[in-house]
């Protein structure tokens, strides 16, 4: 892919997506909500399986439910919208890959999530992951609906974020992150 005119700003773009768990008392608009779905659709994942589905979810009530939850999704509470990942929908196919489905979904969840996260900064939205622990994943799927046997462990909170919410970031130098080999 050739380098473009927007590509500084792009990266800038990048470079700025921090967590949002603070958020203001605003609806997200249609069309946010639509390209971000959209990025949703279009998520590569491994071997394309696509073995997820994406709850999303705008009821506060529903969304106050999930953050009382155990784990760290406190921010669901305040959120405008939620987005709670599903891995595993149809584990018929794990049988195809060598690899281990519980690997290979975490490493979709954790491209989805990245993605979900870009596409809303793209609008000016904020987001976080958030996270349940132990029996919370279970009574989690138990609260959205989904059938017996399923657990969720992965969700984003998502909304513009409230006065103050945006956070200075720390990061370790590039040298220590980045080593070059030969
Ligand atoms: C795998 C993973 C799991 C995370 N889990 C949570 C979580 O459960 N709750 C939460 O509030 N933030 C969670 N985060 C967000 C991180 O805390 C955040 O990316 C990190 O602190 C950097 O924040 P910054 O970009 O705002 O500097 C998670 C991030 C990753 C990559």
């Amino acid at each position: 892919m050739a380098t473009t005119a927007h590509a500084t700003e792009f990266i800038g773009l990048l470079k700025s997506l921090r967590a949002v768990r603070r958020f203001a008392d605003k609806p997200l608009p249609a069309e946010a909500v639509h390209d971000i779905q959209e990025v949703i659709r279009w998520s590569g994942s491994a071997s394309n399986r696509q073995e997820f589905e994406v709850l999303w979810i705008e009821d506060r009530a529903i969304l106050r439910r999930l953050s009382e939850l155990k784990g760290y999704a406190k921010h669901l509470g305040g959120a405008a919208a939620g987005a709670v990942i599903v891995s595993g929908i149809t584990p018929s196919s794990a049988a195809t890959t060598r690899m281990n489905s519980d690997e290979l979904n975490a490493f979709d969840e954790g491209r989805i999530s990245e993605r979900i996260m870009l596409a809303a900064l793209v609008h000016g939205i904020g987001s976080s992951i958030g996270m349940f622990v132990g029996e919370a994943r279970e009574q989690a799927a138990k609260l959205l609906g989904l059938p017996g046997g399923r657990t969720v462990q992965t969700t984003i909170s998502l909304g513009y974020p409230a006065e103050g919410a945006l956070r200075g970031a720390r990061r370790r130098p590039l040298d220590e992150v980045v080593k070059r080999i030969g």
